[in-house]
């Protein structure tokens, strides 16, 4: 039997360009907003074309000691080439980079999640110290 964790991929986003790497500061002020990135293909750049691109990526938190993620953003990426002449020939291409904002009052880990149209699902996280 198939199970959506056994599906998700993880690497060292350094040497797999599916993994999405996420850039925040590892200490963060109790309660004040900070920012999050999250890129696809950071060090080794993801095809982005109709036929291969990056879908979409969702960001999620979850304090320490709890069980269920709350989901930050989820963002679709949805310009990949395509135009009426046919596939790739728009030259307008969503690139899969994600920024947003947050504040909590709880340390934890933020996650993230992308896929690839035809690679699949693939996670990462990084952990976060409120001071
Ligand atoms: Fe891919």
């Amino acid at each position: 039997m198939s199970s959506i964790k056994n599906l998700l991929q993880s690497a060292d986003w350094k040497a797999e360009k599916h993994v999405p790497a996420i850039e925040a500061q590892e200490k963060i002020t109790k309660g004040q907003v900070f920012e999050i990135t999250v890129t696809v293909g950071k060090q080794i750049a993801h095809p982005n074309t109709t036929e291969h691109h990056i879908a979409w990526v969702a960001v999620y938190f979850l304090p320490n000691g709890e069980k269920f993620p709350y989901q930050v953003a989820k963002i679709d990426f949805l310009s990949h080439g395509a135009s009426v002449q046919g596939p790739n020939t728009s030259t307008i291409f969503s690139e899969p980079v994600v920024k947003v904002s947050l504040k909590t009052e709880k340390p934890g880990s933020i996650l993230a999640c992308s896929y690839c149209n035809i690679h699949g699902l693939w996670e990462s996280s990084k952990d976060i110290i409120v001071e």
